[in-house]
């Protein structure tokens, strides 16, 4: 694949690290919204983002010809990509899952959904939170598919199958941020305006999957994502039963299954790449790992904590909701998914990124390993979702 690195520098973020507490300051908004220099115009603007790591952000990475493979596959997504969506009539709606709103019992299926949340300890709630929030800032990521060149929905309205199966799947996503937080906000164990300033912060910080534009990349991304969000409320769906809450239980286990059909048609579309274009595709794939996968939630903050993506991770790691294991379990899925090993014909830069694909679970394992010998003590964090009690992460 001949990457044309049109590279250009991410908005010049350097002094928002600095001066990042200032800037936040509810004073200086006000200011900046009074007077309207240049200079305060662009620290308002910066008072959106949370601190971020800054590095170039390549753009339009994949020619013209592998974009045409899109369009020729047009048909193909028609008949085998779509078939995963659900029809709306068949699907489930966050309503089935929460009190009736309606009926005279709604108080009391209330104060039940209340008594059972009871028995689940905070560093629970906190991953239930931080997966809802990442449930939540669903805009970024169809903006992300609509980034994607040859696949992206290029009216709103468009009705190619890319474009079809982008809105549909956006759909069905809506459900689960929606259902999550329904659920949270009745079970009145967490705060919910710090929840919901931290979805206003996540939305208006986007993301950064560096996938280029690039739909080879892009596909393999959303493919990782979907197993790993399947993995993380399969897990959260586990923990609730141990909790003794089985209808928390089936509201997480009911988002996992969405999540897993997702993946059967992402990895579908991604294994069709690998047929058409194996040499293009595998080193696709190894970019990406040498990328490292973002989590779609990684610029989180609650005008707190600026490592708050951090400490959630930490937490979601040590109760085993979703660990570095599980990155390179997933990593060595899709590789047997995908059949990498068995590619043949490559050219010899494929070659390398096969073998290196290949290598990179148990690599990944080994050093996780080592991180761990290495790890301090583990300290507590206050989790403001959780009203500043103290988390060990
Ligand atoms: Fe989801
Ligand atoms: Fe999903």
């Amino acid at each position: 694949m001949a990457l044309s690195f049109n590279s250009m520098m991410t908005f010049p973020s350097h002094n928002l690290l600095s001066k990042s507490h200032n800037l936040r300051s509810p004073k200086i908004f006000m200011a900046s919204t009074l007077h309207s220099s240049a200079k305060e115009r662009e620290n308002l603007k910066k008072s959106f983002l949370p601190p971020r790591e800054v590095h170039v952000q390549v753009k339009h990475s994949l020619p013209p010809q592998q974009i045409e493979i899109f369009k020729s596959l047009e048909d193909w997504a028609d008949k085998n990509i779509l078939v995963h969506l659900k029809p709306v009539e068949k699907c489930w709606q966050p309503q089935d899952f929460l009190p009736m709103p309606e009926s005279d019992g709604f108080f009391d299926q209330v104060k039940e959904l209340r008594e059972r949340a009871k028995e689940i300890p905070d560093d629970y709630f906190v991953v239930l939170v931080g997966d809802m929030i990442t449930e939540e800032a669903l805009p970024t990521y169809q903006t992300m598919l609509n980034t994607l060149d040859g696949v992206r929905d290029e009216t709103g309205a468009s009705l190619t199958s890319w474009a079809i199966w982008t809105r549909a799947w956006t759909a069905e996503e809506n459900r689960h941020g929606d259902l999550l937080n329904k659920y949270l906000y009745l079970s009145g164990r967490v705060d919910m305006k710090q929840i919901e300033k931290t979805i206003q912060y996540l939305i208006g910080s986007g993301m950064d999957p560096k996938t280029e534009n690039n739909p080879y990349l892009g596909f393999i991304y959303t493919s990782f994502q979907e197993r790993a969000t399947f993995i993380s409320h399969g897990n959260t769906a586990r923990q609730a039963k141990e909790h003794g809450d089985l209808k928390l239980a089936q509201i997480c286990g009911t988002i996992a299954s969405d999540e897993k059909r997702h993946e059967t048609a992402y990895t579908k579309i991604v294994e069709k790449l690998f047929e058409i274009d194996p040499d293009g595709t595998v080193l696709a794939l190894a970019d990406m790992m040498k990328k490292k996968i973002s989590m779609p939630a990684h610029l989180m903050y609650d005008g707190q904590d600026d490592n708050l993506f951090k400490h959630f991770s930490a937490v979601a790691q040590r109760l085993e909701v979703y660990t570095a294991r599980d990155y390179a379990d997933i990593l060595e899925f899709l590789v047997g998914r995908w059949n990498i090993e068995k590619l043949t014909g490559l050219s010899g830069e494929g070659c390398k990124a096969q073998d290196f694909v290949c290598r990179l679970p148990p690599r990944i394992r080994r050093l996780e390993e080592r991180a761990q010998g290495r790890a301090k003590q583990s300290s507590t964090v206050p989790f403001s979702w959780i009203f500043g009690r103290e988390i060990k992460v």
